[in-house]
């Protein structure tokens, strides 16, 4: 595997590996040291507590280190050329992990690299977070395939993306949007929208939340009053086997602190997953 753009960019069998290392890898196997000698860069431009610690932790593990660094400190702050930049850090990194907002700014920052490009997240997809969901699904129900995914809430963000993305290159789960009308998936795919949320809920193995607003968008009352309708509390939770958040979470907005409460183990197994997968994908890098 070269980069992860999009889940796109995996096969099948690449994708249900990297959910099944994960796997592996939490319940104590132990790494492959692939990073040895190895130096990437970290690159974001957006917050982050999960992604970015456990990838540089993961890089370490794997016996290779790490430079961190943001558009702020770089000369992308006073507009350096996307294509320069990249051809430039080119020379000096084996790999590299990058926090976006623009999807199309990593577009071009991995067709002028010919290093490995991993997709920390950026407006449209976030495909590391579900391989790491899946892999969560699979350590705490037993297999992914085959379960009811019911994803709540905004429906056009990039975690809701990477859903798709799965379940097009996977197929062997399936997937409900629950969100108010309006905000449904752009991408389309076999998956389902259920517009009364407690419908949506019926037989579902996992309830999936995420914000309602997500880091570069613009707060707006009318969305987050359509929202409501799509909260996650317990009138919905009692219907799910699992409860899951990709996390940072605004309780009481698209999670009641209850629900919260109840399923914190399984949503801070998620969060640990995190370190799983990452060291997972960073094993299964080809140089
Ligand atoms: N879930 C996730 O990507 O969290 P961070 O924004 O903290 O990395
Ligand atoms: N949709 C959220 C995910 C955060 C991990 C965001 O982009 O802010």
């Amino acid at each position: 595997m070269r980069k992860i753009i999009t889940l796109f960019d995996l096969s099948k069998r690449e994708l249900d590996y990297l959910i099944k290392r994960s796997v592996e890898l939490f319940r104590g196997e132990m790494p492959v040291k692939k990073l040895k000698d190895k130096i990437g860069l970290i690159y974001f431009e957006k917050p982050s507590t999960r992604t970015r610690i456990s990838f540089e932790v993961a890089v370490i593990k794997l016996g290779g280190s790490t430079i961190y660094s943001t558009d702020k400190d770089t000369q992308i702050l006073r507009g350096e050329d996307r294509t320069d930049f990249a051809r430039v850090l080119d020379g000096y990194v084996d790999f590299f992990i990058c926090r976006v907002y623009d999807h199309r700014a990593l577009e071009i920052f991995s067709e002028n690299v010919k290093k490995p490009v991993i997709n920390a997240l950026s407006n449209l997809s976030h495909p590391t977070q579900i391989i790491s969901d899946l892999a969560t699904i699979e350590l705490l129900l037993g297999k992914y395939e085959g379960k009811k995914i019911v994803f709540m809430g905004d429906a056009k963000n990039n975690v809701a993306r990477s859903w798709i993305e799965a379940l097009e290159v996977l197929g062997s789960f399936e997937l409900v949007f629950s969100c108010p009308e309006g905000f449904e998936p752009e991408l389309k795919s076999g998956y389902k929208i259920e517009y009364d949320p407690l419908k949506a809920v019926k037989g579902a193995d996992i309830i999936y939340t995420d914000v309602w607003f997500s880091m570069g968008d613009e707060f707006s009352p009318e969305k987050e009053e359509k929202m409501k309708k799509y909260a996650v509390d317990s009138e919905k939770a009692k219907y799910a086997k699992l409860v899951m958040h990709c996390l940072p979470a605004k309780k009481d907005k698209e999670i009641s602190y209850d629900v919260f409460e109840k399923f914190k183990d399984v949503i801070f197994t998620q969060a640990h997953m995190k370190l799983y997968s990452a060291i997972s994908i960073l094993e299964s890098i080809d140089f």
